[in-house]
């Protein structure tokens, strides 16, 4: 036979062997058995040389069209077999299943209570400050009157970054950034991580807190325990009693200690006559730190404690999101246990 009807045979002798093929790996074969480096086409266009010159072009153009008409004939059958595929699929599937949900995240336990605090701070015209976590030892420890060597300093020992730079050990050092970026009269509430160098059942190295600071002239401590008694009634509920009992703070004075009924068992310190367990039978629980703002800790951020006074609080947020929660173990907060996270609201 000569080289052009073997040449103008192939798109039948292609078309024939597409019949046959079955998957994807067959397909490709005939690919390259008939277009392939070494294939049917390749090996008719090594003899064109063999051809006189005026049958050569003719022979080209041959090649050209029977190459077109295999590629289709490949792509053809390539696009059949897809739809196969496709309508197999749908065979088996079932369109009346129920979808899968989707996944909807939750906020934290300790964001929610963050939250919570913050609102009902900024209800009473509160800002919201903020500030680094890595401090400076004067911010953190001697603006408010916590000069080296001083004591107090060991309850808050933290992670020391050098001599002058650390974690800071509580949120305080809001108090001070803001008196001296800040004229009065300020009402500001500064939440935010802290860091102490001790890990236990009840402590992390890593927690969180929310400090309060309000200052202008003639602030008393009646403004201050109208202030804290409100935020714990809205926080806890109206019927939430509080008591203050002296305390101790460097960076306040007079400084207390705040305490609130007991949410868990209302007070009275035992359920269904058994001690409760939240407030080990007392009726209260220590839930804040505060106190007036100490006139050394005015000197220090150039205020003038003649001029100026003011009230300053900080609580712990892990504390107000287990009260809040009824969660009984601090470590779940940081567990990040999937089916303990779902369980607080979007
Ligand atoms: N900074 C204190 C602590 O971490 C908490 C505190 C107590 C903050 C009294 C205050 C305050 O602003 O007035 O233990």
């Amino acid at each position: 036979m000569d080289l052009l009807a073997q040449l103008n045979g192939l798109p039948g002798e292609l078309e024939e062997r597409l019949r046959k093929v079955a998957g994807d790996a067959d397909l490709e074969a005939a690919r390259v058995d008939f277009l392939g480096r070494k294939g049917r086409l390749a090996e008719l266009m090594s003899h064109l040389r063999d051809l006189s010159p005026a049958e050569r072009p003719a022979f080209g153009q041959a090649a050209n069209a029977v190459k077109q008409r295999m590629t289709e004939l490949l792509d053809e059958r390539k696009a059949l077999q897809e739809q196969e595929r496709e309508a197999a699929f749908l065979a088996g599937f079932d369109c009346s299943l129920p979808g899968r949900t989707l996944w909807n995240g939750s906020l934290h336990p300790i964001t929610l209570a963050m939250e919570e605090v913050c609102s009902v701070f900024r209800s009473m015209g509160y800002e919201i400050a903020g500030g680094p976590e890595v401090e400076t030892d004067f911010n953190c420890f001697e603006a408010l009157n916590m000069p080296p060597e001083h004591p107090a300093r060991d309850m808050q020992d933290t992670l020391y970054i050098n001599d002058k730079v650390l974690l800071r050990a509580h949120t305080s050092c809001v108090q001070v950034r803001t008196m001296m970026n800040r004229r009065p009269p300020l009402a500001i509430i500064g939440p935010g991580k802290v860091y102490r160098r001790d890990s236990d059942v009840t402590h992390t190295p890593m927690f969180h807190q929310i400090e309060g600071l309000l200052v202008d002239r003639h602030v008393t401590m009646a403004d201050l325990r109208g202030t804290l008694t409100a935020f714990l009634r809205a926080v806890f509920g109206g019927s939430t009693r509080v008591r203050f009992r002296p305390s101790f703070f460097p960076f306040t004075e007079p400084s207390v200690e705040v305490d609130m009924s007991c949410a868990q068992c209302g007070g009275r310190g035992h359920i269904d006559g058994q001690p409760c367990r939240v407030c080990k039978g007392s009726g209260w629980l220590e839930i804040l730190g505060s106190g007036m703002v100490d006139p050394a800790v005015f000197r220090s951020v150039g205020y003038d404690p003649d001029e100026v006074s003011g009230f300053a609080f900080g609580l712990g947020v892990e504390r107000i999101a287990m009260l809040k929660y009824g969660l009984t173990d601090l470590r779940m907060n940081f567990e990040n246990d999937i089916r303990f996270l779902h369980q607080f609201p979007v």
